[in-house]
């Protein structure tokens, strides 16, 4: 299937097919990478520009590396020293580097809708890289990418997402992606931080983190988000971990095979002990590697490349 969007906003809009349309794309590109000289001409002579309103390490290099790898030009703004400190708007800060000939616009922003309100207003192609609590696309594409890589397909296997839901866009955007590839998702932790409402997103909830374990091809760690809570959702961080933390014990609670997957960045010792986080069955640095590849394929995809194209 032909990959027709300019933008990439938000899992939510896209379509099973679409999905695989792009992990196609991230196929061959990984296989690019995998090349002596790991780059390809396909954005050569396009500038990327780099929007990152929130602290990132993973998404943020990963973009600028993407883009490079695609021969693209890159600028990444530090917006601490940028002018909107002075106060300038999200709309007059993007009108203004898309009159410096950007050619393609990625942005983090705490404000949900950030990235489609941006989209709106320019006509270059646009990729969230994470807005709010609402979605972070790359992120969960990455991760799918990875279990597809694991699993062959996601059809039918069970995933659950254990830890602060409430406040994650990761969480969002997985449970889209994850319904689309036909998986089977379990949200875990608090009620604070799992509420039944997500219910109606078409997965499980359980408070019960022995009983949602059980039978579970790939277990989620998400950490804490402190950031956009404004009230603790529990009583400390050790009960936190003494309740919902994954440890040697808890493991086997899981399938022997499972496998662990956290998005980053990870609190050692609260969600996870280390040792399950640098254990055999952790994908939690495959996840890293092949977001370089999903990125590539979505800066491709969006500025109007082929998946058939960039196989050939
Ligand atoms: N997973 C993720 O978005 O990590 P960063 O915040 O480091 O980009």
């Amino acid at each position: 299937m032909p990959w027709n969007r300019q933008d990439l906003i938000a899992i939510e809009e896209l379509d099973p097919e679409e999905i695989n349309t792009l992990f196609e794309a991230a196929d061959a590109l990984k296989k690019v990478l995998g090349r002596k000289t790991a780059k390809t001409p396909a954005l050569r002579g396009k500038h990327v520009v780099n929007l990152f309103f929130e602290p990132s390490t993973r998404t943020r290099v990963a973009f600028e590396m993407a883009a490079k790898r695609l021969s693209a030009d890159v600028t990444s703004l530090d917006m601490k020293t940028s002018s909107a400190t002075k106060g300038e708007t999200l709309r007059d800060t993007v009108e203004n580097i898309r009159a410096l000939a950007a050619d393609i616009i990625v942005i983090r922003h705490s404000a949900p809708g950030s990235a489609g309100y941006i989209a709106k207003i320019l006509d270059i192609p646009v990729l969230n890289a994470g807005d709010g609590a609402h979605e972070h696309p790359t992120q969960a594409l990455l991760d799918c990418f990875t279990l597809r890589e694991k699993f062959g397909s996601l059809e039918g296997r069970k995933i659950a997402i254990l830890g602060d839901i409430l406040y994650s866009r990761v969480a969002r955007s997985n449970i889209w992606a994850m319904n689309k590839l036909g998986a089977q998702v379990t949200l875990v932790g608090p009620a604070t931080l799992v509420p039944r409402e997500f219910e109606k997103m078409g997965v499980t909830v359980s408070h019960d983190l022995k009983s949602a374990l059980a039978d579970q091809d790939a277990v989620m760690l998400l950490r804490i988000q402190h950031e956009r809570q404004n009230a603790s959702a529990f009583p400390s961080i050790n009960e936190y971990t003494s309740m919902f933390g994954l440890n040697k014990e808890r493991l086997s609670w899981l399938k022997k095979d499972a496998v662990i997957m956290h998005p980053g960045p990870i609190n050692r010792g609260v969600e996870i002990d280390s040792e399950l986080a640098d254990s055999p069955q952790s994908v939690i640095l495959e996840q890293v590697t092949n977001g370089l590849a999903v990125r590539m394929a979505a800066l491709y995809l969006c500025h109007g490349g082929s998946a058939e194209a960039v196989a050939s």
